[in-house]
């Protein structure tokens, strides 16, 4: 438990700070490489593409929460910035994984605006 905090607080003061939180919170003696939700070996070849984009989603809101909740948690008001930033990046790479899919799904571009219109009506009401 020392150690991890360790390393935590070293990566608040490096660039390289994700990388650096998986190296921290990985139990011991397991991969450090991050994993996909799904595994995509087992992805036929003719969904593949779509299910990537669908883990892109995945990953960059989980890392959203994580660097929020850490934002909130800090007393550094230079590395909340920072968390906060970094956090702003992701939700843009949530809209590149986003646009992918919808160019690749055409149902879930439907979807998508079905629900923009069923929240539009419950607001209005
Ligand atoms: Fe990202």
């Amino acid at each position: 438990m020392r150690a991890k905090t360790v390393i935590i607080v070293a990566c608040l003061l490096t660039a390289a700070f994700a990388g650096c939180l998986l190296v921290a919170t990985a139990p011991r003696g397991e991969a450090l490489m991050a994993t996909t939700p799904t595994d995509l070996s087992k992805v036929p070849q003719a969904d593949l593409e779509r299910e990537i984009a669908r883990n892109g989603i995945e990953a960059e809101l989980d890392a959203i929460n994580l660097y929020e909740q850490m934002a909130s948690m800090t007393k550094n008001t230079t590395a909340r910035k920072v968390l906060l930033d970094i956090a702003r990046e992701e939700k843009t790479h949530v809209g590149e994984f986003q646009t992918l899919l919808v160019g690749m799904d055409a149902e879930q571009r439907t979807e998508l605006e079905n629900g923009r219109k069923e929240v539009d009506a419950l607001a209005k009401n």
